[in-house]
């Protein structure tokens, strides 16, 4: 979901802050403003697929970005063979190639992209939102948390309105590191957030999503509030660890 247009009033974020991904997770990102200027970014570069030709300028040069940054970090973690494409799957997802994990996000800003060899993490999820504005934060807090996670945040003296964007933007990379896992859409009421300090932001499952994602499971991830955005980050274990996070 994407937040609507007035929580966009800060400032364009440019660059991703450090600490978000282990060191194995390779990363890049793209300023959009610069999507027509920078020779690399190109459409044909990154192979648009129809239902990308069709669509609106900004989701054309947003998708162009976000391919772009995962082609390179998805060749950075492989060098070889050379992916030059990374298809749109099964719910909007993108399609990793075989043995990579990986996801992507963008905002009116800037495209961020983290690729991983799934011998090294399970699944990788990464959202980047700019602050939303305090109106729009007390309007759509009930649709994505508790008032016990709002008390959570007031405690930790967040203000409501970074509260609301890293609570929002936390469980969004939590789906999008889960979703090619569990296959299954769930919902942003079906995560708790539990502790959200120090950089490391907690959610814990509300709902059954099978294998080892039953309800109580706590997923860590790592937070960076900078230059009015919110960053989070969600690193889940290889296939043969039986763990929810892993250390920087
Ligand atoms: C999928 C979703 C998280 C994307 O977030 P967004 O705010 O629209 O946009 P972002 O820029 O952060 O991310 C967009 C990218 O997410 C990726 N994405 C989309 N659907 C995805 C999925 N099912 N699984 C993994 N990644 C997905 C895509 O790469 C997409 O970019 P692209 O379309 O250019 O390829 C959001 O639209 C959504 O459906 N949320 C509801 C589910 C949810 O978050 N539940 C909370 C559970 S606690």
């Amino acid at each position: 979901m994407d937040l609507p247009a007035d929580s966009g009033a800060s400032p364009l974020p440019i660059a991703v802050p450090a600490g978000l991904l282990p060191s194995f997770v390779a990363q890049h990102w793209h300023l959009l403003r610069e999507v027509e200027t920078c020779r690399e970014v190109t459409p044909a570069a990154v192979q648009l697929p129809d239902a990308i030709l069709g669509a609106a300028p900004k989701r054309r040069r947003e998708f162009v970005a976000g391919r772009h940054c995962a082609l390179v970090a998805v060749n950075r973690c492989r060098p070889s063979p050379a992916v030059e494409a990374i298809p749109i799957g099964e719910n909007r997802a993108p399609q990793w190639p075989s043995g990579i994990v990986g996801s992507i996000t963008h905002t009116n800003g800037l495209a961020w992209a983290a690729a991983a060899l799934s011998e090294h993490a399970g699944g990788v999820g990464i959202d980047c939102e700019p602050v939303a504005s305090e109106r729009l934060a007390r309007e759509l807090w009930p649709t994505i948390a508790s008032q016990a996670e709002l008390d959570i945040m007031r405690a930790a003296c967040w203000p409501l309105a970074v509260a609301f964007t890293l609570t929002f933007s936390a469980k969004e990379s939590l789906f999008k590191c889960l979703y090619p896992d569990v296959r299954r859409y769930f919902d942003y009421r079906d995560a708790e957030l539990s502790v959200a300090d120090a950089g490391v932001v907690r959610l814990q499952l509300r709902c059954d999503l099978g294998s080892m994602w039953r309800p109580g499971s706590v997923i860590s991830g790592r937070y960076v509030v900078k230059d009015g955005h919110v960053f989070t980050a969600f690193v889940r274990g290889g296939a043969d660890q039986d763990i929810t996070s892993l250390p920087l």
